[in-house]
């Protein structure tokens, strides 16, 4: 009789623990003006020329992973980040976010310069404004094998934000200048985050990999390109 009291009290005890987490609020999002930027770069330290990254309707997570010889599972096939030609219509943008879970603020500053944390908007080829929202997203498969896809944008604010949420810091702006820097953050305020860098592919695995804690002298930006 106790015991089955005792079980009862502490199962309602867990529905009161479990309620409140089901019922939070939905991450906010805003999109921030860029001052004209829009396309994504992987700068190398060391190397010329820059990368410039895209996603393309016809790679998927799929062909990335037959083009490393993996025959890992890829799940619902999310387009992935691949060195793509410049100016073939990639578009990304950037929402700064408020997420409870993650714990940073939307904005502040570093060093003098604007920084906001949120999601990196994938608008792809040709961007469809009907099309759901993409967000770029960090994809373990197996270890030594990480991908940016870009992926359904999570406003779950939960650890699905781990995955895709970045810091952009505004570097330089002015007349036909726009220049943003761009990290990934792993983990919640105050919480141990692995540091990600990244790795252009080849001609034969086109691919952007993720390179946690393992520096490959490659950084992310979102810049504007004047072009002619
Ligand atoms: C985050 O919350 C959403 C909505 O409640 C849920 O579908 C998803 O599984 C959760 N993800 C994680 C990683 O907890």
């Amino acid at each position: 009789m106790y015991t089955s009291w005792l079980a009862l009290g502490i199962s309602l005890l867990g529905a009161a623990l479990a309620t409140p987490t089901e019922r939070k609020p939905p991450v906010h999002c805003n999109i921030i003006s860029l001052n004209g930027a829009q396309y994504l770069y992987l700068h190398s330290s060391t190397k010329n020329p820059t990368s410039l990254p895209g996603i393309q309707s016809n790679y998927h997570l799929s062909d990335a992973l037959a083009a490393i010889g993996s025959h890992a599972n890829p799940g619902n096939n999310p387009m992935v980040l691949i060195n793509s030609q410049p100016f073939q219509g990639d578009n990304f943008g950037f929402e700064a976010c408020t997420s409870t879970y993650m714990k940073f603020p939307s904005s502040d500053t570093v060093g003098g310069h604007n920084r906001w944390y949120g999601h990196i908007r994938a608008y792809g080829d040709p961007y469809n404004p009907n099309a759901p929202a993409l967000c770029l997203t960090r994809r373990w498969i197996e270890p030594g094998h990480e991908f940016l896809t870009a992926e359904a944008c999570s406003y779950a604010d939960n650890s699905s934000q781990e995955t895709q949420y970045f810091a952009i810091v505004e570097v330089a702006t002015g007349y036909e200048i726009a220049d943003y820097s761009l990290e990934m953050i792993g983990a919640p305020k105050g919480q141990h985050s692995k540091k990600y860098y990244f790795a252009p592919g080849t001609s034969a695995a086109p691919a952007i990999t993720v390179h946690p804690d393992q520096d490959t002298g490659h950084k992310l930006g979102i810049e504007y390109i004047h072009y002619n």
